[in-house]
């Protein structure tokens, strides 16, 4: 290890080249909008192998657990910070009955879920077991209600059955499952994907529900979640505005969904792994797209809600690649390579530069289904490059965004296709300290940066990389190891820092300035 960081210190010392360097200039003076820490939120649905198994293996496993969750993946995710867990669903969410997963287990429903795979629901897993993971993972609940095929009656009830510190029937019932105390639900979704599997609706149906519904979710005070409404995704902007237009006092967030596909189109996603350049270059423009549909939607809301009390909750986003052979379609468990890692850390910049009205994302999904951060097998777990691009950004959680100037940024072209060489966000940590994200998106070429930081002096950066030699690099229960981040630092030479990322990498830093 002393070897490599003596090699990556020895290649960013490199002097300035003679061919072009992307200058990025950081203007410390001038922060904007704190990056809410929930913008790195995950999701964890009733799918696959995402909760049974892959993180609830019930109190009788051999496998090591507290209260049935597991301990490793537990551990493992207390590593990231998660702030919030966003659950049920999805899908599942608008065929989810919450009463279905409260008293002794053994005497729960079983289900079918018919969303996903067709197989047993048992509800091992329902509200009791869903705050025991939140508040071991020190993280915020985001409960997802059911308005598909739920009542208003349902729902209300659900709210006062976690939030009532009073002696009703329901409230006295969650004392008798367990739980003497409300819990703290600190937001509450009115429904998922209504305009497809949550009941194919129109926006201005939906919106005319998501009123009826919110009246009677009453909750005391200190227990009132905030509530989202479900809202559209890709380049659709009707949903954001029709809600925000006539919804605009009884909601406190807009939901927003976009799956990065590489060929853009579901019926054939393109392979996790063992694709080509041209596929690496069409995930990626497809991820910064995003970009643009943020943008989309925030103007609406600038339009209808100029006082910016709506947040703009981007509450599933990530890489949606075709199943991996020989695993139930249902399931949705893909592969999890150094392009994620990267599709991750372009979309953390993208999200704070839109920190004043993104203010939630949620990673489709947590374990085992989609852009994971950890892949599970029996008692083995593996944290994937995504884990890994989570774990490094930490710090920019709650951090104040700052302003990042590019110039000569490289393009990096394959075939008709262009996007910027690099990405960049920086930010003042709650730590006091100056954090630097860096992208090089090339799969194939390092690339120089000169880095400033206006008014100042640097004297060096310290932080983690992560990168690989192959495009498809990924870890195995063979090789745990393949993809992980590696120390990164530089020192300034004469006031000026010139670093050396190396092809498709990530880079995080702490900048230090001269005294
Ligand atoms: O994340 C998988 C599914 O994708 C969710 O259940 C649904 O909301 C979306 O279509």
């Amino acid at each position: 290890m002393q070897a490599f960081k003596r090699t990556i210190l020895a290649l960013s010392l490199v002097a300035a080249p003679a061919f072009a360097q992307v200058s990025v200039t950081i203007d410390a003076a001038h922060p904007g909008a704190v990056i809410n820490k929930n913008v790195y939120g995950q999701f964890a649905e009733h799918l696959g192998t995402g909760i049974y198994e892959g993180m609830w293996v019930g109190p009788g496993s051999k496998i090591p657990n507290t209260k049935g969750w597991r301990n490793d993946v537990v551990g493992a995710l207390k590593n990231l910070h998660v702030p919030l867990v966003r659950w049920p669903g999805g899908c599942f969410a608008d065929e989810y009955h919450w009463k279905d997963g409260t008293g002794p287990r053994g005497k729960r429903p079983v289900k079918v879920n018919t969303n996903w795979g067709g197989v047993e629901e048992s509800n091992a897993v329902g509200t009791h077991e869903f705050f025991d993971l939140v508040e071991m993972l020190g993280a915020d609940a985001y409960v997802n209600g059911n308005l598909g095929s739920g009542t208003p009656q349902e729902m209300s009830e659900w709210i006062e059955y976690m939030t009532s510190d009073s002696k009703s029937t329901l409230a006295d019932l969650r004392r008798k499952n367990g739980r003497e105390k409300p819990f703290k639900v600190a937001y509450f979704a009115i429904g998922n994907e209504a305009w497809g599997c949550g009941g194919n609706m129109t926006p201005e149906y939906y919106t005319s529900l998501y009123k009826h519904y919110k009246s009677f979710l009453k909750a005391p005070d200190a227990t009132r979640p905030k509530f989202i409404a479900s809202g559209g995704n890709d380049n659709d902007t009707h949903w954001t505005d029709v809600i925000s237009r006539d919804a605009a006092h009884q909601t406190d967030g807009i939901s927003f969904h976009y799956y990065t596909i590489p060929t853009g189109k579901w019926e054939g996603k393109g392979a996790a792994t063992g694709f080509s350049e041209a596929d690496w270059m069409a995930t990626l423009a497809n991820t910064l797209k995003i970009d643009t549909y943020i943008s989309n939607n925030v103007a609406k809301l600038d339009k209808n809600d100029p006082q910016k009390k709506i947040g703009l909750f981007v509450d599933e986003w990530g890489t949606w690649y075709d199943v991996e052979k020989g695993t139930n379609a249902g399931f949705l468990f893909q592969q999890n390579t150094m392009r994620d890692a990267v599709v991750a850390a372009l979309n953390f910049n993208i999200f704070h530069a839109h920190a004043d009205r993104v203010r939630m994302t949620n990673i489709a999904q947590m374990v085992n289904v989609l852009q994971a951060m950890i892949i599970t097998d029996k008692d083995k777990m593996i944290l994937t490059p995504t884990y890994h691009a989570y774990r490094m950004y930490v710090p920019f959680q709650d951090a104040a965004s700052l302003p990042v100037a590019l110039s000569n940024n490289v393009a990096y072209s394959v075939g008709a296709t262009s996007i910027p060489g690099v990405s960049a966000s920086a930010a003042r940590g709650k730590d006091g300290k100056l954090w630097l994200a860096l992208v090089n998106t090339n799969a194939g070429q390092p690339v120089d940066v000169a880095l400033d930081v206006a008014g100042q002096k640097i004297a060096g950066v310290s932080g983690q990389l992560l990168t690989a030699d192959a495009m498809d690099a990924h870890n195995t229960f063979q090789q745990t190891g393949a993809v992980k981040p590696v120390p990164f630092g530089a020192r300034a030479v004469g006031g000026k820092l010139s670093l050396k990322l190396p092809a498709k990498a990530v880079v995080v830093v702490a900048v230090e300035s001269q005294p």
